[in-house]
């Protein structure tokens, strides 16, 4: 989580490091500072969002042509203006930025204290700084060489960048676990967490390895490693456009990426499958398909959004592949001693490719020898980098902190894989498969139809808009629907809402139903639509109010639910790209009803760099 921004080079860095905070806010947003360099070393920092740090440095002098920015989310101390970064050391001589956790920072802090050191935020990034000024001083040391000592002695997660006063024209960044990028411009450097900032100045980046320091200066870049060895970096073109960063005419970025499902899930399929022919081609498995063919398992880790689609995955790979599947929340993986073995495939599934759990999970998968597959929307991230085969969901950046666009591109990616093992084991009927190929093309398309209605949905929204808690139900492939719908609401509205398969109400949620509970109803996986029936009698039994989704034409749930959306038909593989989308508006119209910022929820952040 959070944002970190540097520049280094001949323009004024305030308006540069602001600019790229603004489109950093998504990964954190409860406070934001920044420190420039102009012989002296000048520092704004607020609680709040970005535009309160700028109200608030208005008319101050920012001057500088080197400076460090930084929008936090906190894990160490409460958002206050104290503990927005950056920190000063205890000399005030250094400032630092950092996106991570320093685990061990109690330990240093005493040891510091010890010699002297007081300290005046609660967070762990400020003894991280204290502990580099503690080298610099003692051993006489140039910034880059204390920095590396310093993080010698850290465990935990660090993206950081350092700034020294007596050293006003260098920059010096370091990252393990926590993302960073540099962007190479002409007699310029940008630092930030993902590309987002640096792609309007240039599409040149490096990616900053693990335990890779980079010392930077206005016209030169060095990168050694945490063992002082000099780096090769490889410069990477970065193919982003400046457009897909901006909202396009929507009041929000979840509302424009909602929208945008029917083309970034063609965009998803584009090149990989070919219904006349009859083949799927996914490049990212091409050489591990004799691996994956033989697989005895394939185990899903992610986290969120991302495991409910991985849920929907298990369905589809156990269906048509005929592989036994387990979905797994990244973070109880990685702890919990799982047996994971040289014949399993363990598929990654993440937005971001940064979410620390997820990569956790999966570099454990890899040192045990397992086949280790991206399904990945950032390009470069680090779960792109750091896995053997993969593929990208290609939604383009998504910004609105909930996530929309990339569960469905995830689906689009699963769906693909499903039916390609499929072929591999050849364990599904040829003709059933082709009806599934030609049926997943349309989609996109039927998704435009569900998008048109739209006010029907706002008109639902703002009939529950007051309850404090909704029931999602839905049963098979509808069910990892169910627990999204019920995370969309709760995230963006703070309404407490609660997936549950539908069959399972009886066994306790169903205490719950009075005449004041809306009760979303996923009806429109045609498999065990009589079982459903029954589900919502139940809930009408108990006079919960049911808003049901269901194909068109449908008569039988109409006559018995308080609300219907008719959604068109498709096969039930397949249900989840359609009921989804309701489910998506729903939860937008409510939170915009009750005064909630969809973009930037509270508490909330894009990438869960923290475990
Ligand atoms: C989704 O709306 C969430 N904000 C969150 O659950 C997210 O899906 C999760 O943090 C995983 O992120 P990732 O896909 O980037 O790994
Ligand atoms: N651990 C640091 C803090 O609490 C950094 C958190 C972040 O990544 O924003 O301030």
């Amino acid at each position: 989580m959070c944002g970190i921004v540097g520049y280094i080079g001949k323009q004024e860095a305030y308006p540069i490091i602001i600019k790229g905070l603004q489109r950093l806010e998504y990964r954190g947003y409860d406070s934001a500072g920044v420190a420039i360099l102009d012989g002296d070393l000048k520092m704004f920092k607020k609680k709040g969002k970005v535009s309160d740090l700028e109200a608030s440095v208005k008319g101050l002098n920012t001057s500088g042509n080197v400076g460090i920015g930084h929008t936090r989310w906190a894990t160490h101390g409460p958002p206050n203006d104290v503990n927005a970064h950056p920190h000063y050391s205890h000399n005030q001589r250094l400032a630092i930025i950092h996106n991570g956790i320093i685990e061990n920072y109690s330990t240093l802090k005493s040891a510091l204290e010890n010699l002297g050191h007081t300290f005046i935020s609660d967070t762990d990034t400020e003894v991280l700084v204290h502990v580099i000024e503690e080298f610099q001083k003692r051993d006489g040391l140039k910034l880059e060489e204390a920095v590396r000592k310093a993080l010698k002695r850290v465990i935990g997660a660090y993206a950081i960048v350092v700034v020294d006063k007596e050293d006003p024209n260098k920059l010096v960044a370091a990252r393990k676990a926590s993302p960073l990028v540099i962007g190479l411009g002409k007699d310029e450097f940008f630092i930030a967490s993902d590309a987002t900032p640096i792609i309007e100045y240039t599409n040149r980046v490096i990616y900053l390895q693990d335990e890779e320091i980079a010392i930077i200066h206005h016209n030169s870049l060095e990168i050694i490693n945490i063992e002082n060895e000099v780096q090769d970096p490889e410069i990477h073109e970065l193919e982003m456009k400046l457009e897909a960063l901006e909202k396009g005419g929507y009041d929000s970025f979840m509302l424009k990426e909602i929208y945008q499902q029917p083309d970034t899930i063609a965009d998803g399929m584009r090149g990989r499958i070919n219904v006349e022919e009859g083949w799927i081609k996914l490049g990212g498995i091409n050489e591990f398909q004799e691996r994956i063919k033989k697989a005895k398992r394939l185990i899903i880790v992610a986290c969120g959004t991302s495991w409910h689609a991985g849920l929907i995955g298990e369905y589809l790979v156990e269906d048509l592949a005929r592989l036994p599947v387990e979905v797994e929340y990244a973070s109880e993986f990685r702890y919990r001693n799982p047996v994971i073995n040289e014949d399993d495939v363990v598929i990654a599934l993440s937005q971001s490719g940064e979410t620390a759990d997820t990569l956790a999970a999966l570099e454990l998968a890899k040192d045990k020898g397992a086949l280790i597959y991206g399904i990945v929307n950032v390009v470069g991230s680090s779960i792109a980098r750091l896995t053997h085969a993969g593929s990208y969901i290609h939604a383009g950046p998504e910004i609105g902190v909930a996530s929309t666009k990339a569960f469905t591109g995830q689906l689009t990616l699963l769906t693909l894989l499903a039916m390609r093992i499929a072929q591999l084991r050849d364990s599904v009927d040829k003709e059933f498969l082709g009806k599934l190929m030609k049926e997943l093309v349309n989609i996109p398309d039927k998704i435009r139809q569900v998008l048109e209605l739209n006010e029907k949905v706002r008109y639902i929204a703002s009939e529950i808009q007051d309850s404090p808690n909704a029931i999602y139900l839905g049963r098979g492939y509808n069910f990892p629907v169910a627990l999204e719908g019920a995370l969309k609401l709760k995230e963006i509205s703070y309404i407490h809402a609660e997936g549950y398969p539908a069959a399972e109400m009886k066994h306790g949620p169903i205490a719950l139903i009075d005449e004041k509970m809306p009760v979303v109803v996923l009806a429109n996986n045609t498999n065990n639509y009589d079982k459903v029936v029954s589900n919502i009698q139940e809930v009408k039994a108990r006079k919960g109010i049911v808003i049901a989704i269901v194909n068109e034409g449908d008569t039988e749930i109409k006559k018995i639910a308080d609300y219907t959306i008719e959604i068109p038909a498709t096969m039930d593989e397949l249900a989840p790209f359609l009921s989804v989308i309701p489910l998506q508006l729903l939860s937008y119209h409510i939170a915009i009803m009750r005064g909630c910022n969809v973009d930037q929820p509270r508490n909330l952040a894009k990438s869960v760099t923290v475990e």
